[in-house]
């Protein structure tokens, strides 16, 4: 799904640069150029971060619970 119209971003894209780094809208706009244009994608943009740093989280934090064992009872 496109996101940013005017620069063709896509919500793929926006994952992918979540992958590598980008934590605010200005990453974003820095490294795709959204909401450079119309501005008008900037709240979609935004909700669409929070998404994919929040399924980068729970992704994260899937993996620390396979690689990390846990003892029950040991008390
Ligand atoms: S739709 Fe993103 S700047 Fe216009």
């Amino acid at each position: 799904m496109y996101v940013c119209v005017c620069n063709a971003v896509t919500e793929r894209q926006i994952h992918q640069a979540v992958k590598q780094g980008a934590k605010t809208v200005k990453h974003l706009k820095d490294s795709l150029g959204v909401g450079t244009e119309c501005g008008k994608c900037v709240s979609c943009a935004k909700a669409c971060l929070t998404m994919a740093r929040d399924s980068q989280d729970a992704s994260i934090v899937k993996k620390l619970i396979q690689i990390t064992p846990i003892q029950l009872g040991a008390a």
